[in-house]
């Protein structure tokens, strides 16, 4: 297949029976929208895309971005017939184009490749499938021969055309000159005062040009319509994705219960446990080991670290040899864990970097903040990096020790090797090796604890 052909997707429809606020194509599975889907395997199949739109036409383009894909409009969305003529200007005067809905996500970019294939001299081929429950999809006709004739949709079709079971996928492949002069013909049906792409095939089949290719798969031609289809879809792709990634070397306690988005990178010999969710751009090393129900977006976790169960992270970077992390810690956007650091139980990290060795173990807040090499942050520090106003920075030697319940309030900067006593509040600048304490003294009265409690006891 020559890298010039073309793919029509449409995606123009409002997906009604979704009953969303946003179009049907956007709604994502395994972190990419249905019509993303359909548009990744058609590059796969080395087509370029040619995008329907209509409904939520700037949001769909948003959602593909812009590059090596082209888009065209539906001006009124009269039905799939409609649709394909809207992309007619986009395409060649003749040779072969593949026409897809936008809501069919499951189709490999290989069996696009197989009805290329099957497809020779017809004016149009269209991928079928046998289901057992053949529902709301339209039914292939055949003739006494056996031979196609036409595609009647369920809301218009007989009892016994009910009875087929061989459904039109949605997936075709056309000549493009042939399709040129058929649309025009098409007409509309009164039902809905729609054009049917499917009426084509009648056409086709009257100068004996009309071909199907049967799928085996009747699990891949899912259409979405509601949002129960769109459910089957998301664990259909998610354990194809999962089932991927076992195969490739990654080891899952309990798959069923694991979200792994499509653009997830995992390396061979990390380990997910149970009920873990992995989104966006997240990147597990080698050697890497995710606890259970953790929960990382864009996260990205070097070789060997020990996430342990409940942490959950956004946009941070664990390097290679971070000691561990949680559990239930929370990371957030910017943060930078190096080699050897490690952040315990209810520990929240945003914006800050935390270098070689260094430890926060437990219960503190460490933002907008550095913290130098095998520094220990105590239990209950806090850096206050926020006035009401703005934020501030805390920056934090190497060597340090700060005591616990501590609150450094920003901006300040303590020295290297400094020692900050348990309870202190820390509002200037710490020179390097300093002992520093911000609390009141202790006050100890001898033998008041026995007089107070006598006094109490009088009547
Ligand atoms: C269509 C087929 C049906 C097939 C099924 C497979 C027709 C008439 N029917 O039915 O035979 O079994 O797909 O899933 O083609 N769209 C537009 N512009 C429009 C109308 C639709 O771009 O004016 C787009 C939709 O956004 C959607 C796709 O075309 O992505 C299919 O439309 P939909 O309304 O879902 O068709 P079905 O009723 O499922
Ligand atoms: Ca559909």
């Amino acid at each position: 297949m020559s890298s010039s052909e073309f793919a029509v997707i449409l995606a123009a429809g409002m997906g009604t029976r979704m009953q969303s606020a946003m179009a049907k194509v956007l709604h994502p599975i395994c972190g990419r929208s249905l019509v993303g889907h359909v548009v990744a395997a058609a590059r796969g199949a080395g087509l370029h895309p040619v995008i329907v739109l209509h409904h939520q036409a700037s949001a769909v383009r948003e959602n593909l971005g812009v590059e090596n894909i082209d888009f065209v409009r539906q001006e009124i969305p009269r039905g799939t017939g409609d649709a394909v003529r809207a992309a007619l200007e986009a395409l060649p005067r003749q040779g072969t184009v593949i026409v897809m809905a936008g809501d069919a996500p499951l189709l490999r970019s290989e069996t696009i490749t197989a009805l290329r294939a099957a497809h020779g001299d017809n004016a149009v081929t269209v991928l079928t499938a046998r289901l057992n429950e053949p529902a709301a999809y339209g039914r292939l006709i055949r003739d006494a021969a056996g031979l196609p004739a036409r595609i009647v949709e369920a809301r218009e079709a007989t009892p016994e055309q009910l009875a087929v079971n061989e459904i039109n996928t949605g997936l075709y492949c056309f000549d493009i000159a042939w399709l040129r002069s058929v649309l025009p013909s098409l007409s509309a049906h009164d039902h809905k005062d729609e054009i049917y792409l499917t009426d084509t095939i009648e056409h086709a089949a009257r100068i004996g040009r009309a071909g199907v290719c049967v799928h085996g798969d009747s699990v891949e031609v899912l259409g979405v319509n509601d949002r129960w289809d769109l459910a089957q879809a998301r664990g259909i792709m998610q354990a194809r994705i999962i089932e991927a990634h076992a195969r490739g070397g990654v080891t899952f306690f309990e798959p069923r219960s694991t979200i792994v988005d499509v653009g997830v990178v995992l390396l061979p010999d990390c380990e997910i446990g149970p009920g873990v969710v992995l989104e966006g751009s997240t990147y597990v090393a080698g050697g890497a080991r995710i606890r259970p129900h953790c929960v990382l977006v864009d996260t990205r976790v070097g070789e060997g670290v020990e996430v342990r169960s409940h942490t959950v992270s956004h946009g941070a970077v664990l390097e290679s040899g971070v000691r561990f992390v949680g559990p239930m810690a929370r990371l957030r956007p910017g943060t930078v864990l190096q080699r050897g650091a490690r952040v315990g139980n209810f520990v929240e990290v945003k914006n800050a970097t935390l270098a070689p060795g260094a430890t926060v173990g437990h219960l503190a807040y460490v933002g907008d903040a550095t913290v130098g090499e095998n520094t220990n942050l105590g239990a209950g520090t806090i850096t206050c990096n926020y006035d009401g106003f703005t934020k501030h920075r805390t920056e934090i030697g190497a060597n340090v020790f700060v005591g616990s319940n501590t609150a450094l309030v920003a901006p300040v900067t303590l020295g290297e090797g400094v020692i900050v006593g348990a309870g202190s509040v820390i509002t200037r600048d710490v020179p390097a090796d300093a002992v520093t304490l911000g609390r009141s003294a202790q006050v100890n009265k001898e033998g008041a604890a026995s007089r107070f409690r006598s006094r109490k006891r009088q009547p």
